[in-house]
């Protein structure tokens, strides 16, 4: 579906999120003929810039991580719809010129009262940007008009503080005006978790605590965090990754079938399993926090977090975080989620595997329980996007010997189709009104009341525990599975 006539304005526009994923997307929409013919950009920033700079920064940012070919006549149309507004954000002339310049694009480019205001800006901002927009009226629409407000993580360090902000927000925009911005729910494989589950009689059966063992999601990343301290000091992994992206995976995988796939439906089984998620006690045991030091990495030397730049030198961010989690309902009764994540680990892999119990009975001589593995469906969130399905097989020859195999989906085996980068996925969806892949207010304030516990036992357990860069997080993640008889899949 292509958008009706709209514009975007973002603010945060010098950003790297900007130039690297939020201009490269609006290209790419445009180029798939997503957009509407008048579409406009407006940026906001304190840089002296003209149209023609601003324009210019879009153009290298598109060059340089766009997903689709270059096209100069694509190129142009857009170009002639970006402006640039100079200003800071507690600076009412430049808000009062924001409101005309959009006033002047209804009738230049016909974007009809259509607009959005993507906040890609830290969170302190947050509430002088919204009151400017109310203010200068921009955040009302007239009645055949809308107006939106995109919201980038993240929302709040804790409960307390994401309540505040959705009052600031909601005050000024209606809920359904506000699109909170998780990434991860515009992967194709993270939408593809609840197609698998729904659209097969194969695996809902089989999807509870009668044959479930436990749960693992694992967000690896290997890249270290220099260059990033501004953002991630005093932020750490829990609140990077866990409260947002991992949870809305858990959330997938565990929430009932909705009864259709109208946005309200979808949400209302999400929040229900997020009410139903709690974590699980004692946190020494059941938790686990470590910070990288110095290593190797892909034959390259790499600092520790503490020698990265930016970093306080005292530093208690945790860049590995790992937890255990219990949904309190009939269909998960008794079977552990764990959710990880750490910079610096073995390598880059998203997964999600649902780890099956063990045959109660092996009717072979020459195979015993340790040999076999537990049955696991796996899926690749990323890079190599698929589903992996693990199970014990007969080794070729005259004794009956049984061994784990996988069978594979690949995307780029089974697919022609290529998918569209999670970001042009979300901003089209927002263009045209589509809410189902945003979290909304009553989410993410549950998700921080899930996290919150585990973040105040950490604060008051002092320092994170060191690993080496490259290796795959402390040895308190690999006791904390150990003490339950499991542990971390390799993948
Ligand atoms: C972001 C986090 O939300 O996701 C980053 O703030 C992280 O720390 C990034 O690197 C990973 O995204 P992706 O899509 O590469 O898995």
């Amino acid at each position: 579906t292509i958008a009706g006539p709209c514009g975007l304005v973002i603010f945060g526009v010098t950003g790297d999120l900007s130039r690297k994923k939020l201009m490269p997307a609006i290209y790419d929409l445009a180029n798939r003929g997503l957009l509407p013919p008048g579409f406009s950009l407006v940026g906001f920033a304190r840089r002296d810039w003209a149209d023609e700079d601003f324009s210019q920064v879009v153009h290298d940012a598109v060059k340089a991580h766009a997903r689709t070919p270059f096209r100069e006549q694509v190129w142009d149309r857009l170009a002639e719809g970006c402006r640039f507004v100079q200003g800071t954000f507690d600076d009412d002339n430049a808000f009062d010129n924001l409101a005309k310049t959009i006033e002047d694009l209804d009738h230049i480019r016909g974007t009809a009262g259509n607009h959005a205001f993507y906040l890609s800006i830290p969170p302190a901002a947050f509430p002088v940007v919204i009151k400017q927009l109310a203010r200068t009226g921009l955040a009302a629409p007239a009645p055949d008009q809308w107006r939106r407000v995109v919201i980038e993580k993240p929302f709040g360090h804790d409960l307390a503080s994401a309540k505040e902000l959705n009052d600031i927000v909601n005050d000024v925009f209606p809920e359904e005006s506000v699109f909170r911005i998780d990434h991860y729910l515009g992967k194709e494989t993270v939408q593809n978790i609840l197609a698998l589950r729904f659209s097969n009689q194969l695996f809902e059966p089989i999807w509870n605590s009668h044959y479930v063992d436990h749960v693992q999601i694992t967000m690896a990343e290997d890249i270290g965090l220099g260059g990033r301290a501004g953002y991630y000091d005093g932020i750490g992994a829990a609140r990077d990754v866990i409260q947002n992206h991992l949870l809305q995976l858990l959330a997938l995988v565990a929430m009932e079938e909705p009864i259709s796939f109208n946005p309200k439906a979808v949400r209302a089984e999400k929040a229900k399993i997020l009410a139903a998620t709690k974590p699980v006690e004692p946190f020494v045991e059941t938790t686990a926090r470590g910070q990288y030091t110095g290593g190797w990495q892909g034959g390259q030397k790499v600092p520790g977090l503490l020698e990265e730049e930016g970093f306080a030198k005292d530093s208690i961010t945790e860049t590995f975080a790992a937890i255990t989690l219990a949904v309190e309902t009939r269909r998960w009764a008794g079977v552990p989620f764990y959710l990880r994540t750490g910079k610096r680990l073995g390598r880059r892999v998203t997964e999600i595997a649902v780890v099956f119990k063990r045959a109660p009975h092996l009717p072979f001589d020459d195979t015993s329980t340790e040999e076999l593995g537990q049955n696991a469906l796996v899926f690749r969130v990323q890079p190599d996007e698929g589903v992996t399905m693990r199970f014990g097989s007969k080794v070729p020859g005259s004794t009956m010997e049984v061994r784990d195999v996988s069978m594979d989906f690949s995307y780029g085996h089974s697919f022609t189709e290529s998918s569209p980068e999670a970001y042009e996925r979300l901003i089209l969806d927002m263009l045209l009104g589509e809410p189902s892949l945003f979290p909304m207010n009553d989410e993410v304030e549950r998700s921080w009341e899930i996290l919150d516990p585990i973040l105040d036992a950490w604060r008051a357990s002092g320092r994170p525990e060191p690993y080496q860069a490259g290796t795959w997080g402390p040895d308190s993640a690999t006791e904390m599975l150990a003490r339950t008889g499991r542990h971390w899949r390799r993948p």
